[in-house]
């Protein structure tokens, strides 16, 4: 079947028994995890044929937008088994997991042991072998999902060099905003949000270690979920540094977000100290209870105006942010307004705080594990890739972008002196900044336009949630909505109340 009648087919069955929703999809196009999950269950879609409906919209809409950089050559063949099993289970097929079945794109620096290259856009690293599935992979697998590719991302997570642009790597090219095609996507988690609010694939995976996930979801009007860090393991992928990196879920919904986090949350042994720790988060039965309509009725949410909501010169922005405030108030949460965090300026700053003193260390550390633990490689330690750079500058565009941060990276030895008063620097700031405010205050979490809080959330490992909220000239802008550590299940319910009250993502229209 093609691509259009498939299409036409979901339109009208789909619109059917769209009421049984909450995701008000009514055509595969915006087709939810739960619309799928029933369409499955009751035979009116295969996964298959999702996997060749998106197979078609990646070939037609990625030559402008480079969202992906492989696809899956197994990813049919995984359809077919998600398929087989579904027949197999007979009546319970709709006791399956919510993901079975449902195709997932995995940012680049994500380790799948498969016919897949794992290179963070790099292509230093095409051809390394990797010795197992990444931790969420396993997990994802377990669920169910079909890996459908690997989505482009900013090269290394943005850790070679500050000219290089979000969005941006030597073997992905450069990924595009599909609201405006001319606009910053953000990243390093382009692709993967690209993809999604692209509708070429129902659901993603992003990492964030200083705001990955919550920027590319707040630029291209999609849910990103930064979850606490090692509530989800980052065993197998390409390290920033463990003290900040957390791998979660774009969707188009917070339903469908939600969906995936509870697939990849939990202890990992490959990862085991963080993700043990993290596990007391974890609640009994998962996160789709948070899910709730009236989810924001008695929630206490701070907000710092300056510079979390200073618009001074996008009126337009300034109506649009006060009238979703007016809004979480009206579901019920009480607003603690014109708080402060203390030493914002100094957090917000990458120097200035030791945030980048500490990065370039833990970088070169992790980084070369990561590489020395790869059954086969072309590198093996950072030097390598920065000789690598050095020898192939036109492949990537090293006269352009340089590498200035892997320099940098690569001159440091270690964590010594200042690295460790750099380390206790962002422990003080982060307790008598973010963490005494919402204690303070009492807040279950803060407010903010956009993403640019996620420095002060990324230095403590703090979560979040971006959801839709406006477009400025058509250029979308989330709200992030952070917490203190475990605190998922009240953000959950405050982006869900919130996400219900305002409807505010659309598709693209710009696409053909
Ligand atoms: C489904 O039905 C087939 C044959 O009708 C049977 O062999 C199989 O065990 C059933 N599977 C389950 C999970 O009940
Ligand atoms: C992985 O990279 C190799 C080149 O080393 C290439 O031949 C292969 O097609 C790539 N895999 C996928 C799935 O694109
Ligand atoms: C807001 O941003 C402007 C520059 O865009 C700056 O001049 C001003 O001090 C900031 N703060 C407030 C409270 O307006
Ligand atoms: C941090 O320092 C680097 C190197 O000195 C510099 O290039 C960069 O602009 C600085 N960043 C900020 C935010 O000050
Ligand atoms: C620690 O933070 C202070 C501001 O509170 C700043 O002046 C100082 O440079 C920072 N120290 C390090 C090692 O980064």
């Amino acid at each position: 079947m093609n691509v259009y009648s498939l299409s036409a087919l979901l339109a009208i069955s789909l619109f059917g028994w769209s009421y049984i929703d909450t995701c008000h999809a009514f055509s595969i196009k915006e087709a939810c995890i739960s619309d799928l999950h029933l369409a499955f269950s009751q035979n009116q879609l295969t996964s298959r044929q999702l996997v060749e409906f998106y197979l078609g919209e990646i070939s037609r809409l990625n030559p402008v937008l480079k969202s992906v950089i492989e696809i899956n050559p197994d990813a049919l063949l995984e359809a077919d088994r998600a398929d087989e099993e579904r027949n197999d289970a007979n009546e319970s097929a709709s006791s399956l997991s919510m993901l079975h079945g449902v195709p997932i794109l995995l940012k680049d620096n994500i380790a799948t042991k498969d016919k897949l290259n794992t290179t963070a856009g790099s292509f230093s690293l095409l051809g390394s072998v990797v010795p197992r599935d990444a931790g969420v992979v396993t997990k994802l697998r377990k669920a169910g999902a079909i890996v459908l590719g690997k989505a482009s991302l900013s090269e290394w997570a943005h850790t070679r060099a500050l000219k290089a642009p979000n969005g941006w790597s030597p073997r992905g090219g450069q990924g595009k905003n599909p609201y405006v095609l001319s606009v910053d996507p953000c990243g390093s988690s382009s692709g993967s949000a690209i993809s999604v609010a692209a509708n070429m694939v129902s659901v993603s995976i992003g990492t964030e270690t200083r705001g990955s996930i919550l920027c590319p979801a707040s630029s291209n009007a999609v849910v990103g979920i930064k979850p606490t860090v090692g509530l989800t393991s980052r065993a197998g992928v390409i390290p920033v540094t463990s003290r900040q990196d957390t791998v979660g879920p774009i969707g188009r919904t917070v339903t469908d977000a939600v969906h995936v986090l509870d697939a990849i949350v939990g202890f990992d042994h490959n990862d085991a100290a963080a993700t043990a720790a993290a596990a007391k988060f974890i609640p009994h039965g998962g996160y789709t209870q948070f899910l709730k309509v009236d989810g924001l009725n008695g929630k206490r949410i701070g907000i710092v105006r300056d510079p979390f909501f200073n618009f001074t010169n996008n009126p337009a922005l300034a109506q649009a942010f006060e009238k979703h405030l007016q809004t979480l108030r009206l579901q019920g949460a009480l607003l603690v307004d014109n708080v402060k965090i203390a030493n914002l300026e100094t957090i917000l700053d990458f120097n200035l705080s030791g945030e980048a003193s500490a990065v370039l260390a833990e970088f070169k550390i992790t980084l070369n594990v990561y590489l020395k633990e790869l059954v086969d490689s072309p590198v093996r330690t950072l030097s390598d890739i920065i000789i690598f750079n050095q020898k192939n500058p036109e492949l990537e565009m090293l006269k352009e972008f340089g590498q200035d941060i892997f320099l940098a990276a690569e001159f440091t030895n270690g964590i010594g002196e200042t690295e460790l008063k750099a380390l206790r620097n962002l422990s003080r700031l982060t307790r008598n900044g973010f963490v005494k405010l919402m204690k303070k205050y009492k807040l279950d979490a803060l407010v903010t336009a956009g993403s640019s809080v996620a420095a002060v959330l990324a230095i403590g490992g703090f979560p979040a949630i971006s959801v839709p909220a406006a477009y400025d000239k058509g250029v979308p802008i989330g709200t992030c909505f952070s917490g203190l550590k475990g605190s998922e299940p009240k953000l959950i319910e405050i982006a869900y109340g919130f996400e219900q009250a305002t409807l505010i993502r659309k598709p693209p229209t710009f696409l053909p």
